[in-house]
């Protein structure tokens, strides 16, 4: 077993395609790309979800990079959701290998980023280096926090998750600079549900923000087909900030989400700042 683990960490560097793994067993996701998860033989600590055929998708594909949910380290863990972020032309990161034991810490999520801006085979000659969010579930979403001083990101998103204790939230929420902060909270019910609200309302002014709360407690919907409502909101959520895509906008700023059984607060969506989408491959 070491000595696998050694032979893989010599060959990061030789920057391979990522490579189909047989073993898919997710959604492949609502949008216009059915998505797939992979795994690259030069980066094996993690899972790497994106359209089945790159080739078709049209512009672009922004990052997300995940944390799974007890900062597992199953890449698989919230396979479907991801998918259905994947299929709306995204490059979705998630810490951890499939099935892979163990936990993962804040560095992993970081590593992820790095990968996405140093590879340039494969999917990763239509990522948008620009174009990188973070976010992850509950632990996941504090390794995502963990990443508020670096300026590749342009959004935090806070999945059923928030500062541990009232230190946290001070140190980190207060200093996010030129990112967007969106809360995605099951209710007060969610037993993180003190602590993303107080976290949202620790954000420095400026930071544009979005907080809902459906109630469906901690667990949320990440294993329903295609990530259920979560998934949706997540898809909607990447489209409009990391892509710029107005027709996922209104579900935000009208009253898409309340339809749907959202509880909603907002602060300074006027102030968004949308990423550079990149070269676009030509679309006559
Ligand atoms: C993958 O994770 C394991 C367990 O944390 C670690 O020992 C190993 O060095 C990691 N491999 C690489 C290539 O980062
Ligand atoms: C945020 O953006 C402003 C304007 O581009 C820039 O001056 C500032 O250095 C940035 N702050 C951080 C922490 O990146
Ligand atoms: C991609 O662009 C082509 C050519 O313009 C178009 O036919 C197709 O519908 C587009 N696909 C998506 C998912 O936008």
């Amino acid at each position: 077993m070491k000595a696998s683990i050694f032979a893989l960490s010599l060959s990061a560097g030789a920057l391979g395609a990522p490579t189909l793994d047989a073993r898919q067993q997710v959604s492949t996701g609502t949008g216009p790309y059915p998505a797939r998860w992979v795994t690259a033989p030069d980066f094996p600590n993690h899972t790497i979800y994106i359209p089945q055929n790159v080739d078709a998708v049209n512009g672009t594909m922004p990052v997300v990079a995940w944390g799974n949910g007890a900062c597992s380290a199953n890449g698989l863990g919230q396979g479907n959701f991801l998918a259905e972020i994947a299929s709306w032309g995204f490059i979705v990161i998630a810490s951890g290998g499939p099935n892979q034991g163990g936990s993962t810490t804040a560095q992993w999520m970081k590593d992820s980023i790095d990968y996405a801006t140093r590879t340039t085979s494969g999917p990763f000659a239509k990522a948008n280096k620009e174009s990188i969010g973070v976010a992850g579930w509950s632990c996941g979403g504090v390794e995502a926090y963990e990443q508020y001083q670096d300026s590749r990101v342009k959004t935090i998103g806070i999945f059923n998750s928030g500062q541990m204790d009232e230190g946290g939230t001070r140190r980190v929420v207060p200093n996010i600079r030129n990112k967007s902060v969106f809360f995605f909270l099951g209710g007060p019910s969610d037993i993180a549900y003190n602590n993303g609200m107080r976290d949202y309302r620790a954000l420095p002014s400026g930071i544009p923000s979005w907080n809902g709360n459906l109630p469906v407690g901690h667990g949320a919907t990440y294993g329903d087909a295609n990530g259920g409502r979560f998934g949706k909101a997540a898809q909607l959520y990447f489209r409009w900030v990391l892509k710029g895509d107005q027709t996922a906008a209104s579900w935000f700023t009208g009253n898409g989400a309340q339809q749907e059984g959202w509880t909603v607060e907002r602060k300074d969506l006027d102030k968004l700042v949308f990423p550079p989408q990149g070269d676009t491959p030509s679309k006559c």
